[in-house]
């Protein structure tokens, strides 16, 4: 059978991209990968846990090697991620009791682990994921962002601004060398109203307060939604917050598209079609709004090598073959 290429579907829209690791550039998975995308997520290894050897020294061995795989495959790469409170390395910003170290150190290691990382990279990558995941999950009073934080640990050591810190940092890097590497926000639970609408605020009066001084130029490029979705998910929820993104003028990824669905890796043939479905109602709703998308972005190649692997959440299963969901997303009208 002749699939037609996702990413050709969608040439005049967006990029289309996938989660990889090594295994990703072997035999029949490298195949499906080139034939469907042009963009790809380290689902792994560029995460700031992995940056460091066991002297805490620099080392990005592993992460050149993919790199390499990718650029040679002629993709496109999204770098991630930079700031976040998991897979990362908590001595830059606690001691080993677990306390904060004072700000002006843990400053002093973000700064230099964004700049050295984003150095290092440099074009290789399109965009960054500069910082992910720090907002609470349905914040209660969501106008007020800088309360709707996650208390992590660089929010701990460093304060409410560690997120504009570590975007002037990577900003710094960038404009030095005159790169166009996009920055972005990146988080979760995206369709949650409340959740939206403190990160809209956040970036809001961090673009605004950088604008001013820079000639109306932006900071934070873009907003990742990551787009971890069920079948459940109201496809209008993920509509209000993403016009609530592209209001902002930055530009909008969908950067770790998945729907769960079913259990103990097995979908009804009713699962497999609402799911479908849900897909694409999301197609529809992101080719409305391609003028500001820059990205979409599945999180993983196949079911059976999903970080949700029991619930089935994307286009193609175990074997490799399509689902439901992989017509629904080239013919989502
Ligand atoms: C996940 C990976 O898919 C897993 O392999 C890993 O064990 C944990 O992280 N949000 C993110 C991604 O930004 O980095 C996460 O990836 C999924 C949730």
């Amino acid at each position: 059978e002749d699939l037609t290429p996702i990413k050709d579907v969608y040439e005049d829209y967006f990029l289309i991209g996938n989660a990889v690791s090594a295994k990703e550039f072997e035999g029949n998975r490298l195949e499906l990968l080139n034939l469907h995308h042009n963009l790809v997520t380290a689902e792994n290894a560029m995460k700031p846990g992995y940056a460091f050897n066991d002297q805490r020294e620099f080392d990005f061995t592993a992460e050149d090697a993919l790199v390499e795989k990718a650029l040679a495959e002629g993709l496109k790469i999204h770098g991630h991620v930079l700031v976040w409170h998991q897979q990362s390395a908590d001595w830059q910003h606690s001691d080993e009791n677990g306390d904060p170290l004072s700000r002006e150190e843990a400053l002093t290691n973000l700064r230099t682990h964004v700049k050295t990382a984003v150095e290092h990279f440099g074009d290789n990558v399109i965009s960054w994921d500069v910082v992910n995941e720090a907002m609470n999950d349905n914040p209660p009073n969501p106008s007020d962002w800088k309360a709707s934080l996650r208390q992590s640990g660089w929010y701990k050591a460093i304060g409410e601004d560690y997120v504009e810190q570590a975007f002037r940092a990577a900003k710094e890097v960038i404009d030095e060398n005159g790169w166009d590497i996009k920055l972005y926000y990146n988080d979760y639970n995206d369709d949650n109203q409340n959740k939206a609408e403190a990160i809209y605020q956040m970036v809001k009066e961090i673009n605004e307060n950088y604008a001013a001084d820079n000639d109306g130029d932006l900071l934070i490029d873009g907003i990742g939604m990551q787009g971890h979705y069920h079948l459940d998910t109201n496809p209008e929820n993920v509509r209000r917050s993403l016009e609530k993104f592209i209001s902002l003028g930055v530009e909008v990824g969908v950067t770790e598209l998945d729907i769960r669905a079913g259990d103990n890796n097995e979908l009804t043939e009713e699962q497999a079609n609402a799911q479908g479905y849900l897909y694409a109602q999301l197609f529809k709703l992101y080719k409305e709004h391609a003028d500001n998308i820059s990205r979409v972005t599945f999180w993983g190649l196949n079911d059976a090598s999903s970080w949700r692997a029991a619930q089935s959440p994307l286009l193609f299963d175990k074997d490799l073959q399509a689902k439901p969901a992989y017509y629904a997303v080239i013919d989502p009208d």
